[in-house]
């Protein structure tokens, strides 16, 4: 397969819209705590943003979730087992599925879903040459919402949802479960999902995780108004606001923000939206969990963790999931 034969079989069944965009930032803006759903900072600057946080030496989900992956890859590709259908969500540059698929038995399917559509279809491109034998059917997608799976060619024994880097931390709780309600239904029966959670640590970690020194994530955070400024023509000045993010223990999640440094008045399309001095936009929750938790919010979802490995820190976990029941599989 190359590349435009893939740019041409990707399916766009729940790509995000611009009207969708306008609609979420107006309405966003419009609460009396202002907010942007943060699928949003995943635009072309914004996912090439995040992969350089991937990179900065504070940041250590991404590096820890790749060495629990590579210690245990023997196991976890026991465990997925031959002929899989490998679906991944939020797939970025599939930097953490190289790994699977080079130790996986005979992948036959790889369906990659994100919402950023030019990183999709490329890093789908390169794997596919990578991987003569694999079926790559990439879907540019918004997992949040209901999506379907496209129809695979390949038949294979069993679905497995890959899902790393933590980003289930970006769902409240709540939500959190009802995902893995539908996740459960997707992959029924013989599947599971692969999860990669963020675990509570000391709150230093955490705050510097997402304060690097180099100012990345605030470039990746500030981006956002870059991106609202150039596709629904506001006029953010983005040097009058600025990066904040926290770990706010009682809720047990890191909060992102950009406040304003002073009062103003901003306007998108024919909307004007105005912010005191110090006002924020909140971008991000990233809720961290601990063992416990997670088990107990997955058993409420009627999803059994089968296995699951965390680093020497116990920073990081890596969790094989599978359905309690065949029944849980056919529950709303
Ligand atoms: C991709 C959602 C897992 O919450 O750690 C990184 C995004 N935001 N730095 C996270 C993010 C700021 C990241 N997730």
């Amino acid at each position: 397969m190359n590349e435009s034969m893939i740019a041409e079989a990707g399916l766009c069944r729940a790509e995000l819209t611009l009207e969708q965009f306008r609609n979420d930032v107006l309405a966003g803006l419009t609460r009396q705590k202002k907010s942007v759903p943060c699928k949003y900072l995943y635009d072309e600057e914004g996912a090439r943003l995040f992969e350089a946080i991937c990179e900065v030496e504070e940041y250590y989900p991404t590096r820890t979730e790749v060495k629990i992956l590579q210690r245990n890859i023997r196991e976890i590709a026991a465990w997925i087992g031959a002929n899989a259908n490998l679906v991944e969500l939020g797939s970025g540059a599939s930097t953490k599925t190289r790994l699977l698929l080079d130790h996986l038995d005979h992948p036959v399917s790889y369906v990659p879903i994100d919402v950023a559509r030019t990183q999709l279809l490329e890093c789908s491109a390169r794997l596919a040459q990578e991987h003569p034998e694999l079926e790559v059917v990439p879907v540019c997608a918004d997992y949040t919402n209901d999506f379907s799976m496209p129809n695979v060619l390949a038949p294979s024994a069993r679905t497995v949802i890959f899902f790393p880097g933590s980003t289930i931390g970006n769902f409240e709780p709540e939500e959190a479960e009802h995902f893995l309600r539908r996740m459960t239904k997707l992959c029924c029966r013989e599947g599971g999902l692969l999860l990669g959670i963020d675990l509570k640590k000391d709150s230093g970690v955490l705050n510097s995780a997402y304060n690097d020194a180099r100012g990345v994530t605030a470039e990746f955070n500030l981006n956002l108004l870059a991106r609202v400024n150039g596709e629904l023509g506001a006029d953010f000045d983005i040097s009058c606001f600025r990066h904040y993010a926290f770990y706010n223990e009682e809720m047990g999640r890191i909060e992102m923000h950009l406040i304003s440094r002073k009062p103003q008045v901003v306007s998108i399309a024919d909307e004007e939206f105005s912010f005191e001095r110090g006002e924020s936009i909140l971008t991000e929750h990233s809720y961290k969990y601990t063992l416990d938790e997670f088990r107990e919010r997955a058993a409420r979802a009627g999803v059994h963790v089968a296995r699951r490995w965390v680093d020497e820190n116990r920073w990081f976990s890596v969790q094989l999931l599978m359905p309690q029941s065949y029944k849980a599989c056919f529950q709303v």
